[in-house]
């Protein structure tokens, strides 16, 4: 009833003729997928990949948006910059961004507000360090990143949500298909909740940190989980794997 959605998240990887080279290849290899396919490429890289995209069933993401419409930000990108090259998807709280360029609850939220008032489908990351795991507060991170993050959005349904686990990103170490069910599951009792139970149903919560070609089946068996934020793993082919996931 959720249709699954996986989508590749570059980071800072791939030039704009790498990733256009990487998308025509990965074209025939995705094209009779079974769920919503999506690339977030960096910014620089949108123009380029936006034309290999078309007449394909690969979806186009930024990984960031700023929340003004515009004005004085050097160095941001707004919504509309990124709408009137075809973008529909985009990455709001990356970890790396909370980590390294300061992002908070707070400026989650704003940008979430702002990419779902242009009409984008943010997908919003959220999840628990490795520090944070093992002292036992996991829900509490959760339910205040889904708190203060969440904060004045109408229509939940309108986002994919992201549960990444710090210590899972990049390390090699993915949760469990067990434990990443149930984190997934304890955020969606938390968003129905705070929304609504019927939202909290509909809406697309994915698993990321490490998901990967051999490991893609099992977590996509798990009723919980939606899809995949998939890193390193969406630089090559082996993105096209996970994407077939069930074949
Ligand atoms: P990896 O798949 O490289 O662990 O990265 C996950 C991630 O951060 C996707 O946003």
């Amino acid at each position: 009833m959720r249709r699954p959605i996986i989508a590749g998240n570059w980071k800072m990887n791939n030039t704009a003729s790498e990733g256009v080279a990487l998308v025509n290849a990965l074209k025939p290899l995705v094209k009779d997928a079974n769920c919503d396919v999506v690339v977030c490429v960096p910014a620089i890289d949108i123009p380029a990949v936006a034309e290999a995209v078309k007449g394909s069933n690969i979806r186009l993401g930024a990984q960031n948006v700023h929340f003004a419409e515009k004005g004085a930000y050097t160095g941001e990108i707004s919504a509309q910059m990124l709408k009137e090259y075809g973008v529909e998807y985009v990455i709001i709280g990356h970890s790396e961004r909370r980590q390294y360029f300061g992002e908070t609850d707070e400026t989650v939220n704003k940008r979430t507000l702002a990419a779902l008032a242009a009409g984008l489908t943010p997908i919003v990351c959220i999840g628990e360090t490795l520090e944070e795991r093992e002292g036992g507060l996991t829900e509490k991170v959760l339910d205040r990143q889904i708190e203060e993050g969440f904060k004045g959005i109408e229509d939940l349904t309108k986002l994919v949500i992201a549960y990444e686990p710090v210590w899972a990103i990049g390390t090699g170490r993915t949760a469990t298909d067990e434990q990443a069910n149930e984190t997934i599951g304890y955020i969606r009792k938390k968003l129905a909740e705070t929304f609504c139970p019927v939202c909290a149903q509909k809406v697309r919560i994915q698993y990321g940190g490490s998901m990967n070609a051999k490991n893609a089946k099992g977590l996509m068996a798990q009723p919980e989980i939606d899809g995949g934020l998939i890193g390193g793993a969406s630089l090559k082919l082996d993105f096209a794997q996970v994407v077939n996931f069930d074949k």
